[in-house]
């Protein structure tokens, strides 16, 4: 690098700030004398990146991502390092020109020329709107005020050729005019596709104005909005309606509304609420998912109050939720469609009450959800409910999980027993399925197989039994535990008269009066009982070896196994170390023990 190039980097450095740079693109917060943020280069639950201002570097204690603020724009946007330099420039204010490489130079000029384009598109169709009467009988018929339309670039077009002309009058070419998704190709002939309609420009998350949606405005059975295609410079799922300008605004509060329409998002800047954003569309792809997440806030939805949005917003609050995200959602209100229709039918104060008293975690959403549509009439449909949010109990924490369990049982009557259950259903059952994932099941078969086996040689004999209580052998499983303690009681009680038919049939009158409700208990008895049939009978010997293997080996492989599962969510280095140093001295010890037994043997 030459010394003049160095130099004028080392003067872009010197005027850049890391922690505004930093958190332009993700939310920062001071803590003592540092500053962090959930980290984005890793998978990040607490905030773990941090950031010194003195010494002007970031670093990750999880990932061990470190550097400058060059680095940080360098890895957070995935461009070359110079193009950072040249991105932090521009944040600056200082001019520096990427010419050391001719490949970027000439993929930014084609790229350029598109921003070029929708930068001037955007100021001839915001003039052409003042000049046009129905643009601006529109306008004030929806209340967007001289201040909404300069804040958002609303414009307008009013007919397919101007926007063209004045662009080639510029001396833009016909293929980039194309290219910047501006037009229509009618038979060679380019047109606007947004003619006749209002236009809002849509920003990318840097704040680059990169399409158009045009509302038509008067009746008509042409689309109510035509968006931009997609291009190189806009990609849907990046975009976030009005994200850039909301971006101090939802640092400073925290939080971040969500609408679903351009109006929508307009009415709650009308009334001061500037941290709010519109989906453009209805679905977050991983894109918005990932933006979400590193800016680390509060999500409140505010969608429409139809059927579809209601579904939605309960559909994307789980979304987030399942990311750890802190999500809330505003209920809808009266007879209104949207925030829009809300606010012009009922007037601000009436909607800032609303935003700032409604608010509903998504569990009670769902609940008030299914409610207003009926979904708790009859015992089927509330039984179907029940089912759905014990899944999502299952995921919680257990205090939360208690609490929902109570508002269950007292919205629905079922008994907290019952709940309980099912939730620990879908615990096991959850479990299960991630472990199925990869593959890990055979472990747990093979440790639950052997309780299996156990159990059915003690309900086939009294010598299996005897052996069993002998050795205090302990069950893992609760369930298999239940019913050994049975067979020990029954065992006990009848050590001189016992008889293993009165056994069996024993146990499965106790396990009906007992577990009257809980129908699992009797299928694994019935499970094990079956699984006579599918191993080899009891002998001494081979029992011996089972419970062997149970009180000797299995604990330690189902350490193993908690260890092989803690190790897929951990994401600390140093934690994933001592983890595999663990499991590497626990397989070395089944190692010893199993030899250990053949030496016996
Ligand atoms: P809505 O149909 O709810 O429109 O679509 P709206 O926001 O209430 O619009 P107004 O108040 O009638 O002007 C919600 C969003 O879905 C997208 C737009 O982003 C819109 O803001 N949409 C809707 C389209 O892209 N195309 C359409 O034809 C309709
Ligand atoms: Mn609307």
């Amino acid at each position: 690098m030459d010394n003049k190039l160095s130099a004028k980097i080392d003067e872009i450095r010197n005027h850049a700030d890391i922690v505004d740079i930093i958190s332009r693109h993700i939310n920062v917060t001071k803590k003592g004398k540092n500053y962090v943020a959930i980290c984005p280069f890793h998978n990040d639950t607490n905030p773990s990146l941090s950031i010194n201002k003195d010494k002007q570097i970031f670093k990750c204690f999880v990932c061990n991502e470190a550097g400058n603020v060059f680095s940080f724009i360098h890895k957070y946007k995935n461009i070359p390092y110079m193009n950072a330099v040249k991105e932090v420039a521009d944040m600056v204010g200082i001019e520096f020109k990427l010419n050391d490489s001719k490949p970027t130079k000439v993929v930014n000029k084609k790229i350029q020329v598109l921003y070029d384009i929708i930068k001037d598109a955007t100021l001839f169709y915001k003039n052409n709107l003042f000049t046009s009467q129905s643009a601006l009988l529109y306008c004030q018929n929806r209340n967007l005020t001289n201040d909404i339309i300069n804040n958002f670039n609303i414009g307008f077009s009013s007919d397919q050729y101007r926007v063209i002309k004045f662009l080639q009058a510029k001396g833009y070419l016909k293929e980039d005019i194309y290219r910047s998704g501006i037009a229509l190709d009618n038979n060679g002939e380019l047109i606007d596709r947004f003619a006749n309609r209002l236009i809002f420009p849509i920003s990318d998350l840097n704040g680059n104005i990169v399409a158009f949606s045009g509302r038509i405005i008067e009746k008509s059975d042409m689309a109510k909005y035509v968006n931009s295609p997609e291009t190189e410079i806009f990609v849907k799922g990046n975009t976030l309606y009005n994200y850039y300008n909301a971006l101090p605004s939802i640092k400073k509060n925290k939080k971040m509304y969500i609408c679903e329409g351009y109006m929508d998002c307009i009415a709650l800047n009308k009334i001061g609420f500037n941290n709010t954003i519109a989906l453009m569309g209805t679905a977050f792809t991983k894109e918005h998912l990932k933006v979400l997440k590193f800016l680390g806030v509060e999500i409140v939805l505010v969608l429409d109050g139809d059927n579809p949005g209601n579904i939605n917003a309960s559909k994307l609050a789980n979304e987030l939720l399942l990311l750890q995200i802190d999500v809330k959602v505003i209920p809808s209100y009266k007879d209104v469609k949207d925030v829009d229709e809300f606010l012009k039918k009922y007037g601000d104060k009436a909607l800032v009450e609303h935003l700032k008293t409604s608010e509903m975690n998504s569990f009670d959403f769902d609940f008030y959800l299914a409610k207003k549509t009926n979904l708790l009439d009859n015992y089927e449909d509330k039984k179907k409910f029940l089912n759905k949010m014990c899944e999502r109990i299952a995921k919680m924490d257990i205090v939360d999980a208690d609490n929902y369990i109570e508002k269950i049982h007292q919205e629905l009557g079922f008994s907290t027993t019952l709940i309980n259950s099912l939730v620990s259903n879908f615990k096991s059952s959850k479990k299960e399925n991630v472990i199925n994932e990869v593959k890990k099941y055979q472990k747990l078969t093979k440790y639950q197989t052997l309780q299996i086996r156990i159990l059915s040689q003690m309900m086939d004999s009294k010598e299996a039994i005897e052996i069993f209580v002998e050795n205090l052998v302990f069950l893992e499983n609760e369930s298999y535990r239940k019913i050994a303690l049975m067979i020990s009681d029954y065992y006990n009680e009848h050590k001189d008269d016992f008889n293993i038919d009165y056994l069996v049939a024993d146990l499965y009158t106790k396990v009906s009066t007992e577990y009257g409700e809980d129908n699992d208990m009797k299928n694994t008895l019935f499970y094990i009982d079956q699984a006579k049939n599918d191993y080899p009978s009891y002998s001494k010997e081979s029992f011996k070896d089972l419970i062997y293997e149970m009180s000797e080996i299995s604990p330690l492989e189902a350490k193993l196994e908690k260890i092989q599962e803690e190790l897929k969510y951990a994401s600390d280095k140093a934690e994933i170390n001592n983890y595999i140093l663990e499991a590497i001295a626990i397989k070395q010890l089944i190692k010893e023990k199993k030899e250990k037994k053949k030496n016996k043997n």
